[in-house]
Order: structure tokens, then C-alpha cells, then sequence
């Protein structure tokens, strides 16, 4: 280090001059007013007042200077970094306000808000709808009642008086359950005597067998097709099926029960019509249709208000229904001379599509919420 000089004039030292000492420090002032956000500041802070900053290395230049110059320059220097220093204070202080008030307001947290974000699924609108039909059943005084998926062909088709070479009992129609024979060997389709359900009515069979009259049941339930996914099939659909067995029931009793279910479900002015059909567990069968719940029948011979949803025929077709045929009672053990009874079954996505407005019956078989949620948690 070089010894004091003596002869050293602090005018001639360039960075101690009253004007450069007055240059720094409003360069540092100015540079602190300009820093938007705490980060600038902090490089302000160090090109100001860090160890290379130009007031820094004034103040060292001062060491050198003869004694009686060190005074004066070092009150100069002194001043100039004071001021620096407490604007750097200011400054600091207000950004830190105003960060502070900022994160206030964008980082609020609302506590009144639902703590449980997990999205709440919903329950299938099939089931729900199902659960409702039965439940117009329930209040009439109806019983639940179910029956095995995996079901003998004897209940799916002989008890209901399908003839042995009927074709629904082919496999294009029906799913056959592969069994095993007496000798271990697997069975081929057909032989094993175990078919999946392809309707509800084998529950007829069941009930009858199991109860004794008057029998009152609503049987709601899967079954199965061999039916391409489309657009309006699927090969496991839903079905509800009715069944009243009493003494003295007539078609006027399933006719006004039919009635009421959908005045229940669609509205007070609903009614249906039968059509003559064929099923072999009922005699006389009948195709049941409901009014047209959008147009009410309205659109029939009226071109100026056409109906989509029935494509104005006024009508929309149900399911089948009709007095059950004798020949059930019998193989069930019920006597036909004493009694009688109704029966009716349809698929609940064909009720849910058009109560709805389902374009696609995929849609309710793929699972997603989006198409379950709009349904809400009708219970
Ligand atoms: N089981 C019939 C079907 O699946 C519907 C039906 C039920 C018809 C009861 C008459 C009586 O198409």
C-alpha cells in the first residue's frame, strides 16, 4: 500500500469531486425510484451501493487523501451514501408494501368455499329411472322381486312357453353359458342348458313358483342380447317387467295399470294404446304404446307443428304386455280355472332416450360423468 501523499490535492482526484459525488448519488436515487418491483431493486441496490458501486469506490479513494483533505471529502461521501442509503430504505419499504398488498388480494383464500374438491360422481340415470318406474309399482302396492342373470334356459324360455325350435333360443339371439358335461368335457353353446337372460320375464316364472297368489311383483333388471354396440342397441340392457296373478284380473286391470304408470311418470293427460301382437307366455299379447309426451298427439295430420320425437305419429311404442298365457300358470302350479293375471315388460334405455332426449345409446354404457352428471342425484 502506498504511503499518504502529502502533495495529493483532493480537486485533482476526479472521482471525489463535489459534482460526481452529487452524480452518484442522484444516479442511485433515480435508479432506486425506477425499480418497479423488489427484484430491480436489488440489482439497483448493489450497482449502488455494493462494493464496486461508484460511491464505494469514491469513499476508498478518500484513504489516500492528505489528513487535512480527508475531512471534508469524507462528509461529502458520507452525506452522499447516507442519502443513498436511506432512499434504498424508503424504497425497499414501499415495494415491500405494495407486494405485500398485492399477494393479499391474488392470493386470497376464500375459507367459505367447499373444503372437498373431489368431484362428486353421480348416480346412473338408468338406475335412478328404473328406481322411479318401480316405485310408481311400489306405492300400488307391488313387491321388488329379482332373479339370477346366469338363468336356466328352462326359466328364459320352457317355463314361458317358448316351442323348442323357437328362434330366439338360437345363438344369434341369446348368449349360451359354456358348461361342463357329467364327463368333465366342456359343453358347445347350446347343450349347457344355462343361457344369460334375454328379459326380465323368466322372474315371472321364479315368482310364480316361489309365492302363491295373489302375486303383485316388479321385477327390474339386466339382460342380455347378442347385439352389436350401436347407436340403439346394446348388448346388456335393462328391462322392467310387471306381473300381476290374482282371482278375476282382466285386460281392463293391466290397461288401467298402464295407464296410471305413465300418468305417473309423464304427466296426468298420458294414456296408452294396445296393439295386437304374439308373445308365447301371454294370450292375448299387445304392443303397448304411450301419447307422444312432447307433442301430446298433436302432431298427427299436422304438418305445421311436425314432432321429432315421435315423428308425428302421436304415439311412441313402450314394450309388450298381455294376459299371461295359462300354459305359464300350469308349469308354474298355478291353477288358470282360478286365476288369471297381466303382465308387461320394457326396456328402460328406450324410455331413458326418449325421456331425455339420448341421442346415443353408447353414451350410457361408456361411463363418463359428463353424461351422468346433468342427471344429477335424483334419489
Ligand atoms: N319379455 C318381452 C320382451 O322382452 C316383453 C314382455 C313382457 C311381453 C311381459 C309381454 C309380457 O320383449
Amino acid at each position: 500500500m502506498s504511503a499518504p501523499n502529502k502533495s495529493y490535492d483532493p480537486v485533482e482526484v476526479e472521482a471525489l469531486k463535489p459534482e460526481e459525488i452529487e452524480r452518484m448519488r442522484d444516479e442511485a436515487l433515480a435508479a432506486f425510484a425506477a425499480a418497479g418491483d423488489l427484484d430491480a431493486l436489488a440489482h439497483a441496490k448493489t450497482a449502488h451501493t455494493g462494493g464496486t458501486s461508484p460511491l464505494a469506490l469514491a469513499n476508498r479513494e478518500i484513504g489516500a487523501l492528505p489528513p487535512q483533505a480527508k475531512a471534508a471529502a469524507g462528509k461529502l461521501v458520507g452525506q452522499a451514501r447516507g442519502v443513498v442509503s436511506k432512499a434504498l430504505a424508503t424504497r425497499q419499504a414501499e415495494l415491500e408494501a405494495e407486494r405485500d398488498a398485492r399477494v393479499l388480494v391474488e392470493e386470497a383464500v376464500d375459507v367459505t368455499l367447499p373444503y372437498d374438491r373431489v368431484p362428486a360422481g353421480a348416480r346412473h340415470p338408468l338406475t335412478t329411472l328404473m328406481e322411479r318406474v318401480a316405485d310408481v309399482f311400489v306405492s300400488m302396492g307391488y313387491e321388488v322381486a329379482e332373479g339370477p342373470e346366469v338363468e336356466a334356459e328352462w326359466f328364459n324360455f320352457d317355463a314361458l312357453n317358448f316351442v323348442p325350435d323357437h328362434p330366439a333360443r338360437q345363438m344369434q339371439d341369446t348368449f349360451f353359458v359354456q358348461g361342463t358335461t357329467p364327463e368333465g368335457t366342456a359343453t358347445t353353446g347350446d347343450e349347457s342348458g344355462v343361457v344369460l337372460r334375454t328379459h326380465t320375464s323368466p322372474v315371472q316364472a321364479r315368482t310364480l313358483i316361489d309365492r302363491e297368489p295373489p302375486v303383485y311383483v316388479v321385477c327390474p333388471g339386466r339382460v342380455y342380447r347378442t347385439d352389436e354396440l350401436d347407436a340403439t342397441h346394446t348388448p346388456v340392457f335393462h328391462q322392467i317387467e310387471l306381473l300381476a296373478v290374482d282371482e278375476g284380473l282382466t285386460m281392463a286391470d293391466l290397461k288401467g295399470t298402464l295407464d296410471h304408470m305413465v300418468q305417473a311418470l309423464f304427466g296426468a293427460d298420458m294414456k296408452t294404446r294396445l296393439r295386437p301382437n304374439f308373445f308365447p307366455f301371454t294370450e292375448p299379447s299387445a304392443e303397448m304404446d304411450m301419447l307422444c309426451y312432447v307433442c301430446r298427439g298433436e302432431s298427427v295430420g299436422n304438418p305445421d307443428r311436425p314432432c321429432r320425437t315421435c315423428g308425428s305419429e302421436g304415439w311412441i311404442e313402450l314394450g309388450g304386455c298381455g294376459m299371461v298365457n295359462p300354459k305359464v300358470l300350469i308349469a308354474c302350479g298355478v291353477d288358470p280355472e282360478k286365476y288369471s293375471g297381466f303382465a308387461f315388460g320394457f326396456g328402460i334405455e328406450r324410455m331413458l332416450m326418449f325421456r331425455h332426449n339420448v341421442e346415443d345409446m353408447r353414451d350410457m354404457v361408456e361411463g363418463d360423468v359428463r353424461f351422468t352428471r346433468p342427471f344429477g342425484m335424483e334419489i
